[in-house]
C-alpha cells in the first residue's frame, strides 16, 4: 500500500508517521509538506533513513507540484494532515487559512478523483477538527450528528474543507472518511499552542499569559491515541463516515496549566506553586469558544477504538519529552516566531480575571 501524507512535517503529521512508518515496512509513506514554520524536518528525523519512508518539498496549493507526486507514486491511501492550524493566526492572517485548507484540500480532491478513476482500493481520509461545531455550554457533546457553527477564521476553514471531502464523496463516490478531533498535546507540537508555550514558558521564567479568565474548556488527547485513531478509521470504516475522535479528558485552561506545573516540578524538584506565579490573565481572543467536549461512542462501539492515556499518563510523557528536547524548543522557534509573539502579544494588555 501507498499513503500520501500531508503535512507529516507538523504536530501530528510526524507523530503519526514517527509511529507508522517503522511498524508498517511493507507499505510506503510519501510526507509532502511545505515546511511551513510549524513544519520541520527534525520532527521526522528518526524515520528519514526508513527504505519505505520518503519526503517531497510540495505546497498543497500547487496543484501541479501535487500532480507530480501522484503521476510518480500513484498513493493508494491520503491521509490529509496539511493545515494552518492556530486560530490566532488565523484571526490575524485569515487568508493564509482559506488558501492552504480549502483550496489546498479541493487540489487534493480533484487529483483523487483524476487518478482513482479505475482503482479498486483507494481512501481519501481527511484530518478535521471539533471547532467545526462551535461552541458548547457548561453541558453537552459535540456528536457526529452536531450541526457545524464554526466560530474561528480557522473553523470555518475546516468546516469548508470537510464539507468539500463530503461533496466529492456523494458527487462522485470518492471514496472518503473524515475524523474531528478534540485537541491534542504531546511530543513535537509548536510552541504556539498552549500547552507547549505554558512548558517553554515557566522553563525560561517568562509569563503564561491566559486569555480571559482561564475557564475556556477544552477536550484534551494524546496525540499518539489520535494516531492510532486514524489509522482504525482507515483500515476498518465503511466509506463516508465521519467520526469524533476525543480524550474525555475536559479541563479548563488554568487546569491545564497546573497539571503541566505538578509534572514538572516532579522532574525539577521546583515547587510547582513558584511556576503558578508566571500566570498572566491577558485579553481574551476575539470570539473565544468556551467549551469543546466530544461524545466518542460511535468510534468506540463501531470500531473499537478508545484513548489510551490519561491527562495524567500523558502530561507525564509530555513534559519528559519536552524536558529531554529542549534544544528543539531553540530549533524551531528560531525562525519567524519571535515575530509571531510579538504581533499576538503585544496588542493583549493585561486583562481582569
Ligand atoms: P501543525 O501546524 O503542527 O502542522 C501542519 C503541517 O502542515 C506543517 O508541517 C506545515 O508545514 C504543513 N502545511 C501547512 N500548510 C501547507 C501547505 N500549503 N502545503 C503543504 N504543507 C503545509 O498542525 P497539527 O496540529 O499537526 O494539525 C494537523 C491537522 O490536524 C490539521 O489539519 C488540523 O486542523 C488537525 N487537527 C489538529 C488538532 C490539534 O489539536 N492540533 C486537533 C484536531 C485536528
Ligand atoms: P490552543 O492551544 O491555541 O488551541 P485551540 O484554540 O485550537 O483550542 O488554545 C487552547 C486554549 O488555550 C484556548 O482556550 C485558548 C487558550 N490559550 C491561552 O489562554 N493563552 C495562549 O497564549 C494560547 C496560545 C491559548
Amino acid at each position: 500500500m501507498i499513503y500520501l501524507v500531508t503535512g507529516g512535517a507538523g504536530f501530528i503529521g510526524a507523530n503519526f508517521l514517527n509511529y507508522i512508518v517503522p511498524k508498517q515496512k511493507d507499505d510506503i509513506f510519501i510526507n509532502i509538506d511545505n515546511l511551513g514554520y510549524s513544519g520541520n524536518l527534525l520532527n521526522v528525523e528518526n524515520i528519514e533513513s526508513h527504505e519505505n519512508y520518503h519526503f517531497r518539498n510540495v505546497d498543497i496549493q500547487d496543484y501541479n507540484g501535487l500532480k507530480q507526486v501522484f503521476s510518480e507514486w500513484n498513493p493508494d491511501v491520503i491521509i490529509h494532515f496539511a493545515a494552518e492550524s492556530h486560530v490566532d493566526r488565523s484571526i490575524l492572517s485569515p487568508l493564509h487559512f482559506m488558501k492552504t485548507n480549502i483550496l489546498g484540500t479541493f487540489n487534493l480532491l480533484e487529483l483523487a478523483r483524476n487518478f482513482w478513476k479505475d482503482k479498486e482500493h483507494c481512501l481519501f481520509h481527511h484530518v478535521s477538527t471539533d471547532e467545526v461545531y462551535g461552541s458548547l455550554k457548561e453541558s453537552g457533546y459535540f456528536t457526529e450528528t452536531t450541526p457545524y457553527h464554526p466560530n474561528s477564521p480557522y473553523s470555518a476553514s475546516k468546516a469548508s474543507s470537510d464539507h468539500l471531502v463530503r461533496a466529492y464523496f456523494h458527487t462522485y463516490d470518492l471514496p472518503v472518511t473524515i475524523s474531528n478531533c478534540s485537541n491534542n498535546y504531546g511530543p513535537y507540537q509548536f510552541p504556539e499552542k498552549l500547552i507547549p508555550m505554558t512548558l517553554s514558558n515557566f522553563l525560561n521564567g517568562k509569563p503564561i499569559p491566559i486569555y480571559g479568565n482561564g475557564q475556556n474548556i477544552r477536550d484534551w488527547l494524546y496525540v499518539e491515541d489520535h494516531c492510532q485513531a486514524i489509522w482504525h478509521i482507515i483500515h476498518n470504516s465503511e466509506v463516508g463516515e465521519t467520526y469524533n475522535v476525543g480524550g474525555n479528558n475536559e479541563l479548563t485552561n488554568l487546569e491545564v496549566v497546573r497539571v503541566i506545573a505538578d509534572n514538572l516540578s516532579a522532574f525539577t524538584g521546583v515547587d510547582s506553586s513558584r511556576y503558578l506565579e508566571q500566570i498572566t490573565y491577558v485579553k481574551d481572543r476575539p470570539g473565544h469558544d468556551f467549551r469543546y467536549a466530544i461524545d466518542a461512542s460511535k468510534i468506540k462501539n463501531t470500531l473499537g477504538w478508545s484513548p489510551e492515556e490519561t491527562i495524567e499518563s500523558g502530561m507525564k510523557k509530555t513534559v519528559k519529552w519536552y524536558l529531554d528536547h529542549q534544544d528543539w524548543i531553540e530549533k524551531v522557534s528560531s525562525g519567524d516566531y519571535q515575530g509571531w509573539i510579538k504581533l499576538n502579544y503585544s496588542n493583549r494588555e493585561v486583562g481582569n480575571r
